[in-house]
C-alpha cells in the first residue's frame, strides 16, 4: 500500500482545529443568505482569492471577518456538523475543536446559542457517522483579560459540554501570563489547558518557557521555535508535552532563519510528541487532515513509521479517559497490522 492511502484508511485523531476556521467559503454565502446579510464578494471564487494574508496579524483579519456570518444557534450547528462530516469522511474518529467565543458575544450572539448548537452538532454526528469529539473554548488573547474573563464565566454552566480552554489569536504583546487567573479557574472547573505559541513571534522563547514551566499547561500549540532551545526541548520532554503542529499555517509564518524549514521533522529529530492537524482549513486551501499529511510526507520525508508515531501520539495526547485512548489506540494497531 503507499504511503497516500495508508494515511486516508488510518484512523486518526485532530486535536487543532478552529471550527472559525473550517467555514468554506460555500456555506459563508448560504449563512449570509439565511441571516440577510449581503456579504463584499460576487462570489465563492471572488472571496477564496481575497484569502491572501502573509503573517499571523493579516490572516486573522480575515478570518474574524469571515465569522460574522455566524449568528444563531443553527449556524453553529451547520458549521460543526460539515466539519465533522468531513473528518469522518476521512477516518478522523476522534478530534478537539476550537472555537472563540469572544468573538460572537461582541456581536450579541448568546453562550447558549454558540456553545448549544455546537454541541447538538457533536452529539448527532457521533450518532450518525461515530465520529467522537470534544470541544475547547479559546480566549481570545488580543481582547482583555476581562473579556476573556467574561466569556470563561459565562461558559462555565455548560462546562459538561467542554473539555478544556485554549489561548489564540495576535501573540505580540498578549503573552501567555496574560490569562494566569483564567487558566487557573479553569482548572479548578475541571477543564484542561493549552496555549498557541504560534511559528516565529515576538517573545516567541520565552512564551514557551512561560507555559512549559510557570504555567505548567497540558499542551502546547505549534511550538515549533522550540528546537532552537535544547534547554526547552529537554524540559518538554521530561513533561511528556504533546504538541499539536499545523505545517500549513507555520510554514506560512516562519519568516527568520532560526527555524529549520520544515518544523515537523526538526521536532521530531528532537524526539518530541509531534501530533498534526488542519489548523484553519477553509482558509489554508481546504486541505484537511489526510491533505495535511500528504502533503507533510514530503515535507517533512515522513516515514510510514512517522506518520503512525503521529497517529498514536493524536490519541494518545487527547484529553480523553486512559480507556478510550487505549480503545483507540488498539483501533489504529490493528489497521497498521491489517495493512
Ligand atoms: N494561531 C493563532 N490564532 C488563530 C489560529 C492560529 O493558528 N487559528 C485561528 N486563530
Ligand atoms: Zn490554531
Amino acid at each position: 500500500m503507499d504511503l497516500t492511502d495508508f494515511i486516508r484508511g488510518m484512523p486518526k485523531s485532530e486535536n487543532h482545529v478552529h471550527l472559525e476556521g473550517t467555514l468554506e467559503a460555500e456555506m459563508k454565502f448560504a449563512l449570509a443568505k439565511r441571516n440577510g446579510m449581503d456579504l463584499p464578494f460576487a462570489d465563492v471564487a471572488a472571496m477564496k482569492a481575497s484569502y491572501v494574508y502573509h503573517d499571523l496579524p493579516s490572516f486573522l483579519a480575515i478570518y474574524y471577518d469571515g465569522m460574522k456570518v455566524l449568528q444563531k444557534e443553527p449556524d453553529f450547528y451547520d458549521l460543526t456538523y460539515a466539519y465533522l462530516a468531513k473528518a469522518a469522511s476521512q477516518n478522523v474518529i476522534y478530534t478537539e475543536m476550537f472555537f472563540d467565543p469572544q468573538e460572537h458575544l461582541k456581536r450579541g450572539v448568546a453562550m447558549a446559542d454558540v456553545i448549544g448548537g455546537i454541541t447538538r452538532a457533536r452529539h448527532d454526528a457521533e450518532q450518525a457517522l461515530g465520529i467522537r469529539s470534544q470541544l475547547i473554548l479559546c480566549f481570545v488573547r488580543d481582547l482583555s483579560a476581562e473579556s476573556a474573563m467574561e466569556a470563561l464565566d459565562a461558559a462555565l454552566p455548560f462546562k459538561a459540554d467542554l473539555v478544556g480552554v485554549g489561548l489564540d489569536s495576535d501573540e505580540a504583546g498578549n503573552p501567555p501570563e496574560k490569562f494566569r487567573e483564567h487558566f487557573a479557574k479553569a482548572r479548578a472547573h475541571g477543564l484542561k489547558v493549552t496555549a498557541h505559541c504560534d511559528v516565529d513571534q515576538i517573545d516567541t522563547l520565552q512564551n514557551l518557557r512561560t507555559v512549559l514551566t510557570d504555567l505548567s499547561l497540558d499542551r502546547i500549540d505549534h511550538g515549533g521555535n522550540i528546537v532552537q532551545s535544547p534547554e526547552l526541548v529537554a524540559i518538554a520532554k521530561e513533561r511528556g508535552i504533546y504538541f499539536t503542529v499545523c505545517p500549513t499555517f507555520s510554514g506560512t509564518l516562519r519568516r527568520t532563519e532560526e527555524v529549520p524549514v520544515d518544523i515537523v521533522r526538526a521536532m521530531l529529530d528532537a524526539g518530541l510528541n509531534v501530533t498534526i492537524s488542519s489548523d484553519d482549513p477553509a482558509y489554508m486551501g481546504s486541505e484537511y487532515m489526510d491533505d495535511v499529511l500528504i502533503r507533510a510526507v514530503e515535507r517533512s520525508a515522513l516515514t510510514r513509521e512517522d506518520l503512525i508515531t503521529i497517529a498514536r501520539n493524536g490519541f494518545e495526547s487527547a484529553w480523553l479517559p486512559e480507556a478510550d485512548k487505549a480503545a483507540m489506540v488498539a483501533r489504529l494497531d490493528a489497521y497498521v497490522n491489517a495493512a
